[in-house]
């Protein structure tokens, strides 16, 4: 499957927000916080916007993929937190870009959406409709957060992570699978509007997010491993081969956990989660585009990248890193 990614690119809010000022707004503090997820502190909007991130962290992978915005043929953006129902944030993206030749859409598979829409403009590409594309994964949870529900609000942050991906002439996406249980949707969910027009005015759910922290660490164990296994088999690849794992930074206990199912050392799992908190889709490009900047990432590396959340959401790809 030919394809590559050329360039990367992330953005992050300008405010940092500690634990101890979390332990200022709910019963909670540093210790417990990072004992049980591995977080320190979290960027949080403070005007920063979905489309704003977006549009910084596409300049970014543009910048390092050395390609202009005019030349762009697809953008994907997923998000769980767009600021408008309409127009879609891709649109709003495309059209601050100046990239007007590229068709735009969202795509909402929660904290496995970058990954989700990875695999879409890779099966665009593979299909020969477009030549290239953006992907991004871009949230502000901030505004879908309960502040006042210490199980949540400690765990989420902010930020934007894209790559551009264009076809290549050598294998580059070794195998990719997704999954989705729906019977599950209620373990981590958020309501969105009420119905109301002159008909009918149905009470108002929940506008923020709520979580059975419990019961999506189980399912995070339980799934990943399953699902990078089944990537790895599609590749014919063993959890060996691999270079390194960029996993979705939900809690460091659960990145842990997975690493030990596969009998693998932490130090192929890195993590940034320590500083971001849980990005949901932005985690995994955000990621990806501090270890390009680090210079850990070497051609011929082979990556798995992998996503969970909710819907229930998850996935994997094996990749072959090219630029
Ligand atoms: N500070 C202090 N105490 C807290 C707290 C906080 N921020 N949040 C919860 N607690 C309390 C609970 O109220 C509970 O108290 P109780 O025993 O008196 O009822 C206690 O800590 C233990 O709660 P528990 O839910 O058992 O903790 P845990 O070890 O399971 O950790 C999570 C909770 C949320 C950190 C953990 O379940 C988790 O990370 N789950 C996955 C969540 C996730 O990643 N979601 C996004 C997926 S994309």
């Amino acid at each position: 499957m030919a394809v590559k990614i050329i360039g990367t690119g992330s953005a992050l809010p300008k405010k940092v927000v500690s634990n101890e000022e979390m332990a200022g707004l709910v019963e909670t503090s540093d210790q417990w916080i990072r004992e049980r997820t591995g977080i320190g502190s979290r960027h949080i909007s403070t005007g920063e916007t979905v489309v704003s991130l977006a549009v910084e962290a596409c300049e970014k992978a543009l910048a390092h993929g050395d390609r202009k915005a005019s030349e762009v043929q697809l953008i994907l953006v997923a998000t769980c937190t767009p600021e408008k129902g309409i127009p879609c944030a891709a649109c709003q993206v495309q059209g601050l870009l100046g990239a007007a030749e590229a068709v735009a859409f969202d795509l909402n598979a929660a904290c496995a959406g970058f990954l989700f829409a990875l695999h879409t403009a890779h099966a665009y590409i593979e299909a020969g409709i477009y030549d290239n594309a953006l992907v991004v994964g871009s949230e502000v949870l901030s505004k879908v957060v309960d502040w006042t529900d210490r199980g949540t609000c400690v765990l989420f942050g902010d930020g934007a992570g894209a790559v551009l991906l264009e076809r290549s002439g050598q294998p580059g996406i070794l195998g990719f699978v997704q999954h989705s249980d729906g019977t599950k949707g209620g373990v981590l969910q958020c309501d969105g509007r009420k119905l109301e027009n002159p008909f009918v005015s149905l009470p108002v759910g929940n506008p923020f997010l709520s979580m059975d922290g419990r019961e999506v660490f189980a399912f995070a164990l339980r799934q990943v491993p399953a699902c990078i296994w089944e990537a790895l088999s599609q590749a014919k690849l063993s959890p060996e081969d691999v270079d390194l794992y960029v996993l979705h930074q939900a809690n460091r206990r659960i990145i842990e956990g997975i690493a030990g199912r596969m009998n693998l050392e932490a130090a192929r799992f890195p993590m940034n989660l320590e500083r971001t908190g849980n990005m949901s889709s932005a985690s995994i490009p955000v990621l990806l585009d501090e270890l390009v900047r680090e210079g850990r990432l070497q051609e011929g590396m082979t990556l798995v990248l992998s996503g969970f959340g909710a819907g229930l959401t998850y996935g994997a790809c094996v990749l072959k890193w090219q630029r």
